[in-house]
Formats: C-alpha cells, sequence, structure tokens
C-alpha cells in the first residue's frame, strides 16, 4: 500500500503520515522543499505545484492513495490581497498539477481524497448543513468551491473525495494551541455572541476519518470531516475553560477580532453547524463525539 500526500509536511499531512507508516504503508509526501532523507513519516520528494507535472508524477504509478493537503496557510496574518490570491492558486494549481499527474499514471491511484474545509458552506447561523447543502459565497467558500472543481477533473479517472475538514483539535498543532493562553491568564472566553458554530474534529479522528476513506469504496463525493456534534463557540469556550481548570467568561469583543485580523476573523467570528451525515451513513464511527472529552483527550489531560 503506497500513499502520496501532496503537502504532507504540515500538520494534518505529518499525522496521517505517521499513523500510516505505523500501519505498514509506504508514504511519500510531496514538498517544495528539498527533499531530506526517510524519516518515521515515510519518505519525500519534491515537487513543484504550478499546474503542471514534471517527474515527481512517477509517484503517483500504481499507488494506492493521493491525499491532497497542500496550499497557502490561511491562519496567522491579515489577508492581503496578494494573500487571498495565494490561499486560493496555490490551492487550484496543486490539485491541477494532481489531476495531471494522475491522469498520466501506469495504474492510476485507487482514490484521490482532495482537501477542502467547512468555509465551503460559509457563515450558516445555527442551521444545520450536510454535505449536500449548496456553497456559502463569502471568500473562503469561494476558495473551496474552486478546490473542488478542480479535484472534480479526477473524477473520470480514479474515484475522488473531497474532505471538508473543520477546526482540527490537536495539543501542539492548529489553531487549538492558540487560543490556550488567554485561558492560562484566566482571560479566556467566546469570541462575540459565542453562538456562531464550530464543527470542530480530534485530530485522531481526522487520521482514521482519511484511513476509512482509503479503505472504503463506496467513500465517494463531499465528505464532512466533522464530529457529528458541532458546538456553538460559546460552548466550546465552557468546555475548554472546564478542560484547563481555568475561567471561560471574558468575552473577547468581535471589534478587536477584526480589528486585529480584518478579514481572516471571518474563521473565528462566523461558523457553521456542518453535520458529517454522508460520512456517518459510510459507517465511519467517531471516537469523539463530545467536545469535553475530545479536548481533554486532544490536550493530553487525561
Ligand atoms: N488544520 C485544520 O484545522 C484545517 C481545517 C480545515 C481545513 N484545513 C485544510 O487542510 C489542509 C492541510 O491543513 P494543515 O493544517 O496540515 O496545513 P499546513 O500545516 O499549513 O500544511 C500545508 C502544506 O501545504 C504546503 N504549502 C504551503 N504553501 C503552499 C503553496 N503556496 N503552494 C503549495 N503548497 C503549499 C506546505 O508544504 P511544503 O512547504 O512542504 O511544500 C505545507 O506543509 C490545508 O489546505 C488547510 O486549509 C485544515
Amino acid at each position: 500500500m503506497r500513499t502520496v500526500i501532496a503537502g504532507g509536511s504540515g500538520f494534518l499531512g505529518r499525522a496521517l503520515a505517521r499513523a500510516l507508516v505505523t500501519a505498514g504503508h509506504d508514504v511519500v509526501t510531496l514538498t517544495r522543499r528539498a527533499a531530506a532523507g526517510p524519516s518515521s513519516n515515510g519518505r519525500a520528494a519534491t515537487w513543484a505545484p504550478d499546474g503542471g507535472i514534471g517527474d515527481w508524477a512517477r509517484e503517483l504509478d500504481g499507488a494506492t492513495a493521493v491525499v491532497n493537503l497542500a496550499g497557502e496557510s490561511i491562519a496567522g496574518r491579515r489577508w492581503s490581497a496578494a494573500h487571498k490570491r495565494q490561499i486560493l492558486e496555490s490551492r487550484v494549481l496543486a490539485t491541477r498539477s494532481l489531476v495531471h499527474a494522475i491522469g498520466a499514471a501506469a495504474p492510476a491511484p485507487q482514490v484521490f481524497i482532495s482537501g477542502s474545509a467547512v468555509g465551503y458552506y460559509g457563515a450558516r447561523g445555527d442551521e444545520v448543513v450536510t454535505e449536500v447543502n449548496a456553497p456559502g459565497t463569502d471568500f473562503l467558500a469561494r476558495v473551496c468551491v474552486d478546490w473542488e472543481a478542480e479535484a472534480r477533473a479526477a473524477e473520470p479517472l480514479t474515484r475522488v473525495a473531497y474532505l471538508r475538514t473543520g477546526l482540527v483539535l490537536d495539543r501542539n498543532e492548529g489553531a487549538l494551541p492558540q487560543m490556550l493562553p488567554p485561558f492560562w491568564f484566566g482571560a479566556g472566553g467566546p469570541v462575540g455572541s459565542g453562538r456562531q458554530y464550530w464543527p470542530w474534529i480530534q485530530v485522531e479522528d481526522w487520521v482514521d476519518l482519511v484511513r476509512f476513506i482509503i479503505q472504503t469504496p463506496a467513500a465517494a463525493g463531499a465528505l464532512n470531516a466533522t464530529a457529528p456534534a458541532p458546538v456553538t463557540n460559546k460552548d466550546f469556550s465552557k468546555a475548554l475553560g472546564k478542560v484547563l481548570h481555568r475561567p471561560a467568561f471574558a468575552p473577547v469583543p468581535e471589534f478587536a477580532v477584526r480589528t486585529l485580523y480584518g478579514q481572516m476573523a471571518e474563521i473565528v467570528a462566523e461558523g457553521q453547524r456542518a453535520v458529517p451525515r454522508r460520512t456517518l451513513d459510510l459507517g465511519y464511527a467517531f471516537n469523539h463525539t463530545s467536545v469535553e472529552p475530545a479536548l481533554r483527550s486532544a490536550l493530553g489531560k487525561g
């Protein structure tokens, strides 16, 4: 079994690579950097995700799975017009390169799992949204729509799944570690009204779900990678305060987040009550279904 992970050097790619190597897979990470020697995450190959293909494309010959996680980070800084272009183009061009490589592969990989995000649905208040709902119209929704559209060109070539990932909970990486400092100082709390929903998934579940999709021939099309019970930001903060034994009453004013992060504030100040209906219908059994134990487990607190 060989799995090729594009953007496998990042948070989710490394977690997935580690688990697959442990399970006996041969794992190849496609990276823009000079490829280092083999490690406990498999080996790396250098690629240029510019919409075309190169020698790296041979890594896909006969692969069991190709997982597409490559793209400019959306977090950490205000979105300028140039950064927004990079966020979109990096995903579209990386996906286009992979689709070309899948077309050239002999034999074709058995499944292409292409990244997407719950941002696909846009800001939806407390409306329950599943994989069949229409996309939103804001910037991140348009990125996800274009990203998925690019991957759709692989459908005549192989099985394609679009993984609409929510907030992935991990102790060391992703958004959760960045939320912790205010709580340590007793100043943690909801963002704005706290009524916005945050669809979350514990990192072990995210990894297990990708492995489930690889092994499940019926797993194709859009799949929400989110736990079955999304919570409001207020309830998320309350659960986090409880796990950390810290108060969670200090609201972060929405204007402060918007002043600091500009349009990027959409990610935390808005949300969607996304439910993984198709993922559950396919038979995936989540290990972590409620947020407090999931946070406890992600933070290594028992
Ligand atoms: N983490 C989450 O909670 C979450 C939630 C929803 C969706 N997602 C999506 O899932 C994917 C993986 O997430 P992650 O947290 O693992 O991201 P990450 O840590 O930022 O890793 C993404 C990888 O993409 C590659 N990359 C960065 N800029 C690029 C560019 N301009 N062109 C091509 N490749 C580039 C990098 O690999 P090299 O430098 O080695 O090339 C990087 O390691 C992302 O697309 C993200 O938007 C993540």
